[in-house]
Order: structure tokens, then C-alpha cells, then sequence
């Protein structure tokens, strides 16, 4: 609204067509047999994100080296509105995967998202983007049963439970999301040849922005508009999710997303030569959560 864009949105701007390019060459055609199987894949990952992951991770690595390099994840999407999961029939503003590809084919896009994810990342040109090994580590953490897998497992669990404590709401937050934040830091921190001491900066800022746009997440669940965020709002309660504000009330989850993203701004002009864009970065969650 007449708003003019942060230093961070115009970076995620110009990053947005050199991801979606990176994308493209790198995903199987959609004529490439098995064909639905691959629409499905290319129907997710170009469904319009915001490319807020790779792009923290590119801007990790310029941040420590300069210069950047490439990433994935939308598989946790496609899974996470399955059926079995959160049964949303929304996403990006429109049809979710499985409603129009079918559930089966939907699990199947996910897996081979993740699957090319590693592959990607095995492939990597030996001792010029960081570590394979210590690159493939990072997102096993990020995705496994301590990440996004055991945070979307604490998701089910919890279900439906009246009474959730605030911690058990944040442990299950941060890893189902935080997590990968995170680990989409310190990706671009290993690539960039990173010290310990910034890649250890990297995981606690990415641990807190992480955390806070998690709780952010259900924060727009609860007074957003489909129109507006793309997917449908009001489904948290509807469904008996644990949530930040189920737990603890709007405004004290608002302040503690509030106090989360303060520490983090004390953490980004520690974190390199782009310090001044996770400032922004971190300013723009405020903005959100607000
Ligand atoms: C999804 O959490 C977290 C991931 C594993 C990526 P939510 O279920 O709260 O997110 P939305 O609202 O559907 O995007
Ligand atoms: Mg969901
Ligand atoms: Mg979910």
C-alpha cells in the first residue's frame, strides 16, 4: 500500500529469477516421463513462494564469501497439506498439490523433492562449494526427526490436546520450522567457508527469526484472510492445533515473537558483509508479526 520496500524485500526481489532459473534447470521436465508425477513437482515448486529460504541461504554465503550459490525446499509443504496432515485444500492461492494431483501422487512429489534435494547437494563440485559431506549433514538435521519431520510428528501429537504448555508449543515450532530456516543459513554459511564462530552466529540468528516466523505463521492463521496469505485461515482451531496463540493468548505471543526477533537483531550486524540486509530481513518479520 504505497509502502516502500525494505533493503531485504528488494533483495528477495532480484534473487527470486536466478532462484526460479536454478529451479528450473535443475527439476525433471514435465515431459519427461512419469509425467503427472513430475507436473506435480513442478506444480508446487512454482506455485509463486517467496523464495525466502534459498534466498537467506544465498545471502548467507555472499554475506561470508561475496559471491553465492543455489538451494531447494518445498517438500514440507506438500506434505504437511495432505489429508493425513493438516488437510488444507489451500496453498499460494490456489488448489493445493494433492487436490489436484491426488494424494498418492502428492506423498510421491514431496519424497522426490527431498531425494533431489540430496542429490543436489551430493553433486555439489568437490571442494568448491563447502563440504558435501558437512552440506548433506546440514539439511538431515534440518529435515530429520530433531527438524521439520520431528517438529510435524510433535504437530500430529499434539492435536487436539486442550491444555499444550508454551514450551512444548515452542520445541515443536522450532523444529518444524526453525529449523529449516536455520539450516538454510548455515547451508549458505558452509558454502561460503564460514568460520565456526559465524556459523554458530548463523544458527543462533536463524534459530530466533526461525522460532518467531513460525509463531508469526500462526499468528495470520488466526486474524489474516485467505485472500491475502493464500491459504486458508482459521483452520489452527478448526483442526485442534497447538498453537502459540492457543496457548498463551495473541498478545503474548505477538511479545514473545517481539522478543525473539529484538535478540536477533542484536545477532545481524555480527553476521558479515550482507549484515545490513538481515537487519532488514529481521525487521520485516517485526513488520509481519506486529
Ligand atoms: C508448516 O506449518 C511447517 C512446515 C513443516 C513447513 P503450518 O502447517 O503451521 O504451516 P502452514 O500455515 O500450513 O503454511
Ligand atoms: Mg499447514
Ligand atoms: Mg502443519
Amino acid at each position: 500500500m504505497g509502502r516502500t520496500s525494505s533493503l531485504f524485500e528488494r533483495y528477495l526481489d532480484r534473487t527470486r529469477r536466478r532462484i526460479d532459473r536454478a529451479l528450473d534447470a535443475r527439476l525433471p521436465s514435465a515431459r519427461e516421463e512419469p509425467r503427472p508425477l513430475h507436473a506435480a513437482i513442478r506444480y508446487s515448486v512454482f506455485a509463486g513462494g517467496k523464495r525466502l529460504r534459498p534466498a537467506l541461504c544465498l545471502l548467507a554465503c555472499e554475506s561470508v564469501m561475496g559471491r553465492s550459490a543455489p538451494a531447494i525446499p518445498a517438500f514440507s509443504l506438500i506434505h504437511d497439506d495432505l489429508p493425513g496432515m493438516d488437510d488444507d485444500d489451500w496453498r499460494r492461492g490456489r488448489p493445493s498439490n494433492h487436490v489436484v494431483f491426488g494424494e498418492g501422487m502428492a506423498i510421491l512429489a514431496g519424497d522426490a523433492l527431498l531425494a533431489l534435494a540430496f542429490e543436489t547437494l551430493a553433486r555439489a563440485p568437490q571442494g568448491k562449494a563447502g563440504d558435501p559431506c558437512a552440506l548433506i549433514r546440514i539439511v538431515t538435521e534440518a529435515t530429520g526427526t530433531g527438524g521439520m519431520i520431528g517438529g510435524q510428528a510433535m504437530d500430529l501429537a499434539l492435536e487436539g490436546k486442550r491444555k499444550v504448555p508454551f514450551r512444548r508449543v515452542l520445541s515443536m515450532h522450532s523444529r518444524k520450522t526453525g529449523m529449516l530456516i536455520r539450516g538454510s543459513l548455515l547451508l549458505g554459511a558452509e558454502i561460503g567457508g564460514a568460520t565456526q564462530a559465524i556459523k554458530r552466529r548463523f544458527s543462533d540468528y536463524g534459530a530466533r527469526v526461525g522460532l518467531a516466523f513460525q509463531i508469526g505463521d500462526d499468528l495470520l492463521n488466526v486474524r489474516s484472510s485467505r485472500k491475502k496469505i493464500g491459504k486458508a485461515v482459521g483452520s489452527d482451531k478448526a483442526r485442534g492445533k497447538a498453537t502459540a496463540p492457543g496457548a498463551v493468548g495473541i498478545e503474548r505471543a505477538e511479545r514473545e515473537a517481539e522478543r525473539l526477533l529484538q535478540s536477533a537483531l542484536k545477532i545481524a550486524p555480527g553476521l558479515g558483509k550482507r549484515a545490513r540486509e538481515f537487519e532488514s530481513f529481521t525487521e520485516f518479520l517485526l513488520g509481519r508479526t506486529s
